[in-house]
């Protein structure tokens, strides 16, 4: 496998990086691209970790050597939150980005993988899709929104509440990525109960985990070495997927079959192609529907600005 990470030079690439070069299988290149020059640096740095997996690093105004031959591409390239922004308030930087980097996908390597971490996700797989339609090579099976971050937090704060081990607590997590977008589906998850408090306390809890991050790093920057966790954990599930292992479930947002919006984040089942099937979300609590309905008017619009932005 061939795995590019763009944005390389940046607190979750870094971190991405450092969790692939350990984690990728045997054989496997990964290429960094970062507009930083640091970045041909990092890849040095990391090469001496003894792993059979090769790295190069590229900087410069031009990823193409970085995407050449790309099987799997994931872009955290872009600026983070600072403490009192949305995550839309990113759009005015990032939405330009997505739309360059997608450009040069869809000439570079049309077939790959593609995961988006750059905020606000939301819009910005809106972007992405929209821009390798336009170039004619959309295939809505390969593009992803990477929404891991917001299973992992919900599986350690539900653990933490209830006192088990967090490896053993699966949340699903619907909608998008930002705000009230965020569902957790608390209802399903097995071998626990919650009181009504607890559902509205930890639903709170997920929603706002991203600004909690932010307001303590305090202009630092938002999120990146639990970023970086959960992007290494989806990248490996479409690596272990593309290689041929079946029933591989992980939980995305993709365009699936517009039930509630274009995009949503659902579980879905992967291949060699990326999605190979689009699962069932099981049922919702009432509390779960309601929010489902209230999100929805944030969602569509988030869509519609990243689909606007490009025509
Ligand atoms: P960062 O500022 O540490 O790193 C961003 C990197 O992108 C920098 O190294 C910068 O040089 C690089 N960059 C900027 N423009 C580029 C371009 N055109 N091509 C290549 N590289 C470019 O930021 P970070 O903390 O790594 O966050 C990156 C993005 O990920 C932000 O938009 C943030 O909001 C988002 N994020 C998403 C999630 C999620 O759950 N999906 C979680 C955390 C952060
Ligand atoms: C997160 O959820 O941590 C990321 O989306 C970053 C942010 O701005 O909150």
């Amino acid at each position: 496998m061939r795995v590019a990470v763009i944005g390389a030079a940046g607190g979750i690439g870094q971190a991405l990086a450092l969790l692939l070069k350990n984690q990728l299988p045997a054989g496997s290149d990964l290429a960094l691209y970062d507009i930083a020059p640091v970045t041909p640096g990092i890849a040095v740095d990391l090469s001496h970790i003894p792993t059979f997996v090769s790295i190069k690093g590229f900087c410069g105004d031009d990823p193409t050597p970085a995407l050449e031959g790309a099987d799997i591409v994931l872009i955290s390239a872009g600026v983070a939150r600072k403490p009192r922004m949305d995550r839309s308030d990113l759009f005015n930087v990032n939405a330009s980005i997505i739309r360059s980097l997608s450009n040069r996908i869809a000439n570079v390597c049309p077939k790959a993988l593609v995961g988006i971490i750059t905020n606000p996700i939301n819009t910005t797989v809106a972007i992405a899709a929209e821009v390798l339609m336009a170039k004619g090579v959309y295939d809505k099976n390969r593009l992803f929104g990477i929404t891991t971050l917001d299973i992992i937090r919900s599986e350690t704060f539900v653990a933490e509440l209830k006192g088990k081990n967090p490896s053993q607590i699966h949340v699903p997590v619907i909608g998008g990525h930002s705000g009230a977008t965020i569902l957790p589906l608390l209802s399903q998850v097995e071998g626990v109960i919650f009181t009504e408090d607890e559902v509205k306390t930890l639903m709170i809890r997920i929603q706002n985990a991203g600004t909690a991050v932010v307001t303590a790093k305090d202009g630092g920057g938002s999120a990146t070495l639990s970023m970086g966790y959960a992007a290494c954990r989806f990248s490996l599930a479409l690596v272990r997927a593309a290689q041929g292992e079946k029933n591989v479930i992980e939980y995305a947002y993709i365009e699936g079959n517009g039930k509630y919006a274009r995009f949503f984040a659902q579980p879905i089942r992967l291949g060699k192609g990326g999605v190979e099937k689009i699962l069932d979300h099981g049922p919702l609590s009432i509390f779960e529907q309601e929010a489902l309905d209230n999100m929805l008017d944030t969602l569509h619009k988030d869509i519609k600005m990243g689909e606007e932005f490009v025509k």
